[in-house]
């Protein structure tokens, strides 16, 4: 009787997931009525922007205005109806979350779903109906202007961070809208770059983080990308928008251009644009006057229709997705009331940061730092706020607590002496919003980094916060940075200090991998992130260990640059045209992005993949197996969902210990190897992830299931994907390079 009743409780939880994902019966009923009642021009005028953030409703039916928000980690503050300049309102300062690496690096589901419900709720209290976030585009290069703003390397763990911030955002009633898709994966010519990849790079690494957030998350909405792709921009692409995205994937929600991405009418309205934002500006500051009855799919469209080129089969399907979008959140019933800046914010902000930030190297156990009578505190970081800058993602916050500051809060006993060790960037205005900090500096770098090597002498712990800080070059939209090295300088600090001193703890905070040359004369190097709000506190709760660290990379960091698999122009960034001002950029480096890459070459990275460690220490068991056999090799079209196993998995189990004396948490990971493959494969591939909360000597079982269609690679000729029969190796470890278990099954 109670396998029955489970059996029953499982189809019913089925069904309803499902329903989630499809759009409820109520609201077709309500789109079909409304679409029905629509002229010709209140369609068009739904379909693109009527100011800088908004689109117009449908006031005579009482369909209210369309406003959508920036960003990824927190509400933008508004900007005027039809101009890129601050509206100067008192109201919209907001909590500003980690940004999206940190939140990747915690490897928690959990966080992504605390994130996504925060950061929705701060969404909808400020009454946007469309969140413009997250970003899902793979690091495939440290240069990556924006990398800061997505989460990492691999597609199947941004994709399982995204469909819990996704889930969680959209139970505010708030539409996210993943972005930037696809492909766009640097800044240096977002608007003019053809990225040239093959299918099986494309659909491996690419496209699952977005086909996850559409089909297990239930995206509401989509960005289409500035780059352009088989010749046609993004935002208006065949392949990705129709064949692909509405086609193979089912997707029932409305694309949205980037902010000036739609450059064509008859491609927007046969290509899969729904709903054109931002023409005639760059995203970010250039802007024709009130151009909005002149956008692509405004009077040139209508005009299109009335000339009797085009019925309106095309504008129907464009105004059912936006409707519905509509009907999804602004005319959804029952809205919740969201919340902003509340403590339960600023506790999420600080418990997301803690547990994201990443400790690549402790020698000697110097953290956590108990007591210390007197600390040092260097670097331009330790007192820059940064959650102002970086672009379209750039935040005016209530407040930004700086490390120094949470350095100061966590040890009020001792004596805490701050040098600036180096001069970065003194500027404190972006996006018209100013940090009201004065960092100007009159001594030289020689003096500066003199003045700290002395201080650091009688310190007991010197701590160097550096890296980069959002501004042009350094982890900034529009831009990407011209070096992987640190600037303004800072090696040579670090050096000194390391020289002067050698209880050094070097915290490094940036959304990329950077060189690191220092790394084999300093004891101890956190990865920290652009934390927002709490930033200061959370770094605070990790050196005390008050949190114990549990943070993991979302990216390899290489010893060089050089060392990667983006080396040629033609990969990066791109080669120009003659006969015109686009560039091809050519992803030849297939699906060896990141460890794919560094693995398969049997290159050391500086640190790897997935690597972080704890104060304390773990222990994993032998791996057991429920069956040796997996019977399920086979081919499954591109157009099957992602959320459908075949049922003839096996399970792997381990149990994992805690060894050491305090609490803390490990994140196991799962990498499979093809070992008889017909195709190149990389030599491993993470397919599963659990994070574990274990007490001192604590024991757990971790269970991961495999399905066939786990195993398969996509085949381009077949256009599927296929999981061959043969021997495959599960690798259990705690990074892609610190393998602890091992063991083979067969599919047949
Ligand atoms: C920007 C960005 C995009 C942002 C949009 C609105 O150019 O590319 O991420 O959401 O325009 O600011």
């Amino acid at each position: 009787m109670k396998k029955i009743l489970l059996i029953l409780f499982a189809a019913v939880m089925a069904m309803a997931a499902c329903e989630s994902k499809k759009p409820a019966a109520d609201i077709e009923k309500k789109v079909d009525e409304t679409l029905a009642q629509l002229s010709l021009q209140e369609k068009i005028k739904l379909i693109h922007a009527q100011s800088k953030f908004s689109s117009a409703g449908v006031p005579r039916l009482g369909i209210p205005t369309f406003w959508t928000s920036d960003g990824p980690h927190g509400i933008r503050p508004d900007v005027l109806w039809d101009k890129w300049r601050q509206a100067d309102h008192t109201d919209d300062s907001c909590t500003a979350f980690p940004a999206l690496t940190c939140l990747a690096a915690t490897w928690n589901t959990e966080m992504a779903a605390l994130y996504g419900k925060s950061i929705g709720e701060e969404a909808r209290y400020r009454r946007k109906d469309v969140l413009l976030a997250p970003g899902l585009n793979i690091l495939r290069h440290p240069l990556g202007g924006r990398n800061f703003e997505y989460m990492g390397e691999d597609p199947y763990l941004t994709g399982r961070m995204a469909v819990n911030y996704i889930q969680a955002v959209q139970r505010n009633k708030v539409a996210v809208c993943v972005k930037h898709y696809a492909l766009n994966n640097d800044e240096i010519h977002r608007h003019t770059a053809n990225v040239v990849v093959d299918d099986r790079a494309l659909y491996e690494i690419y496209l699952p983080a977005f086909k996850a957030a559409v089909q297990e998350g239930g995206a509401w909405s989509v960005m289409g990308s500035y780059n352009l792709y088989k010749d046609q921009h993004c935002c208006h692409n065949q392949y990705l928008l129709n064949d692909i995205l509405k086609g193979e994937w089912g997707f029932d929600g409305a694309v949205i251009s980037d902010w000036g991405g739609c450059h064509d009418t008859d491609q927007a309205i046969t290509n899969g644009l729904d709903l054109e934002f931002g023409t005639g500006t760059n995203g970010l500051n250039v802007e024709a006057k009130n151009p909005y009855d002149k956008y692509y799919l405004a009077l040139p469209y209508q005009r299109k229709i009335e000339a009797g080129e085009y019925g309106t089969d095309e504008l129907d399907d464009k105004v059912r997705r936006v409707l519905r979008l509509m009907y999804r959140t602004s005319l959804a019933e029952n809205r919740p009331n969201g919340s902003f800046t509340s403590p339960e914010h600023f506790a999420a902000a600080r418990r997301i940061g803690a547990e994201g930030i990443v400790l690549l190297k402790n020698e000697g156990g110097l953290l956590p730092v108990k007591e210390a009578q007197s600390i040092l505190v260097v670097g331009e970081n330790a007192i820059k706020k940064m959650t102002v800058g970086g672009g379209s993602s750039s935040l005016k916050t209530l407040h930004e607590i700086t490390p120094l500051q949470g350095i100061r809060e966590a040890w009020p006993e001792a004596q805490i002496v701050y040098e600036r060790g180096y001069v970065g960037d003194p500027g404190n205005v972006f996006d018209g919003v100013s940090t009201g900090q004065d960092l100007q500096e009159t001594r030289t770098p020689d003096q500066l980094i003199a003045d700290a090597v002395s201080a650091a002498a009688k310190a007991d712990v010197v701590f160097f916060v550096g890296g980069l800080n959002k501004s042009k070059y350094q982890d900034a939209e529009d831009s990407d940075r011209a070096s992987f090295g640190l600037p303004y300088g800072q090696d040579a600090v670090i050096e000194a200090l390391a020289d002067a001193n050698p209880n050094l703890v070097v915290i490094n905070i940036s959304g990329n991998p950077v060189g690191m040359p220092w790394a084999s004369k300093v004891p101890v190097i956190l990865q920290d992130w652009y934390l927002g709000s709490e930033a200061g506190r959370s770094l605070a709760d990790v050196l005390t260990g008050k949190v114990n660290p549990s943070g993991h990379l979302p990216f390899t960091i290489p010893v060089e640059m050089e060392d990667g698999p983006v080396t040629t122009a033609s990969q990066y960034p791109g080669i120009p045209r003659e006969d015109s001002n686009l560039l091809d950029e050519y992803y030849s480096e297939g699906v060896y992005v990141g460890y794919r890459w560094y693995d398969t070459q049997g290159t050391a990275p500086r640190f790897a993949f997935g690597h972080g460690l704890s104060y304390t220490t773990f222990e994993f068991g032998e791996p057991r197996l429920s069956a040796k056999t997996l019977a399920g090799a086979g081919f499954w079209p591109a157009d099957v969902r992602s959320d459908t196993q075949t049922g003839k998995g096996l399970t792997i189990t381990l149990s994992v210990r805690n060894t050491g004396h305090v609490a803390g948490a490990e994140v196991v990971q799962l990498y499979i190897t093809d070992e008889e493959a017909s195709v190149d494969r990389p030599a491993k591939e993470l397919k599963g992830f659990a994070k574990v909360f274990l007490e001192p000597g604590q024991r757990a079982d971790v269970s991961f299931h495999i399905d066939p269609r786990d195993l398969a690679f996509f085949d381009a000729e077949k256009h599927g994907w296929t999981a061959e029969a043969g021997t495959f190796m599960a690798q259990i470890g705690a990074s892609s390079q610190d393998i602890r278990q091992a063991i083979s099954f067969e599919l047949k």
